[in-house]
């Protein structure tokens, strides 16, 4: 998701760092971003070329290479709660001014701000794919600035999204909900109600989704989409469990669209 963010920020007009952890990632992570504008640009949806766009991002391997002078760090690191706190605790102390925001899909913005300096740590949950989705989740939690949540909200909106905020709390609006109508597909699955191909057609034709939610968890990843369930099992009690099916299929490397390989091939 860290390239589709990156694209909306640079459509929108903002000069970017793209820091990821290491020069390998580096690489991968620029050249996802520029196949992200080009596909925009095929699609005649960006304003200026896509070399433009480029010409303001810059790409770092270390966090302490970040501008000082940074107004907005959006994390988009995996759902590890400890990674995320070491990544906003380098942060922090290289970017003083910064607004913290994590793109998680479900850990607490609460737990996040623990112990870091000044009241700045916000939930921004994008949304697959990211240029396309037009939402963005606002998470709020208590003791935080009115300041920080405007400001947010306006860099939200000059990215063309409409925004929600919800109340900080495990999986906050859509994480919660659209995580439960997956799980409850994957379990219809192992119980052989119907084959992945046919529950995802009916709810794409019978309930107007835009995709079934088994292709949707393909497109999410089943890792991810694992670690939010695991998260929420813990703290919204076994409604939540996941089924052996997605668990099994995590452990032999079918995470989705980005292996190849999920409820369906790709
Ligand atoms: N940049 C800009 N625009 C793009 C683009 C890109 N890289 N790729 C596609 N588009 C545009 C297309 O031009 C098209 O726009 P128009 O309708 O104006 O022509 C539009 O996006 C749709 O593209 P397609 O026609 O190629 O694709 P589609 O109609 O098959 O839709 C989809 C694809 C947008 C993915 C759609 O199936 C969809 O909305 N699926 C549901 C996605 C969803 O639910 N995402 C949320 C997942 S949960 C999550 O992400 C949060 C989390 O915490 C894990």
């Amino acid at each position: 998701m860290g390239a589709g963010i990156v694209h909306v920020f640079l459509a929108a007009g903002s000069a970017v760092t793209l820091a990821e952890a290491d020069a390998d990632r580096a690489r991968v992570g620029a050249a996802n971003v520029e196949a992200s504008l080009r596909k925009a640009e095929e699609r005649g949806k960006l304003a200026e070329p896509a070399a433009s766009l480029l010409a303001r991002l810059s790409v770092v391997d270390d966090l302490g290479a970040l501008p000082t002078d940074t107004a907005l760090v959006v994390e988009a690191v995996p759902e590890k709660i400890e990674l995320k706190l070491a990544v906003f605790t380098a942060v922090a102390a290289r970017c003083p001014d910064a607004v913290l925001a994590s793109n998680t899909s479900s850990l607490s913005i609460a737990e996040l701000a623990k112990g870091l300096p000044g009241a700045r740590v916000i939930g921004m949950h994008f949304f697959n794919p990211v240029p396309v989705q037009a939402l963005v989740e606002l998470v709020v939690h208590d003791g935080l600035p009115d300041r920080v949540v405007a400001t947010a909200r306006r860099w939200a909106e000059a990215l063309g999204k409409t925004v929600i905020e919800v109340r900080d709390s495990p999986g906050f609006a859509t994480s919660r909900l659209g995580v439960a109508v997956g799980l409850e597909a994957i379990r219809m699955l192992e119980e052989r109600v119907a084959s992945a191909e046919d529950i995802d057609t009916g709810m794409r034709l019978g309930y107007g989704w835009p995709m079934g939610p088994l292709r949707l968890t393909d497109l999410v990843g089943l890792d991810v989409r694992l670690s939010i369930a695991d998260h929420l099992a813990t703290r919204l009690g076994p409604r939540f469990n996941a089924p052996q099916l997605l668990r099994d299929k995590v452990a032999r490397g079918e995470l989705g669209r980005k292996s190849g390989q999920g409820f369906f091939t790709w």
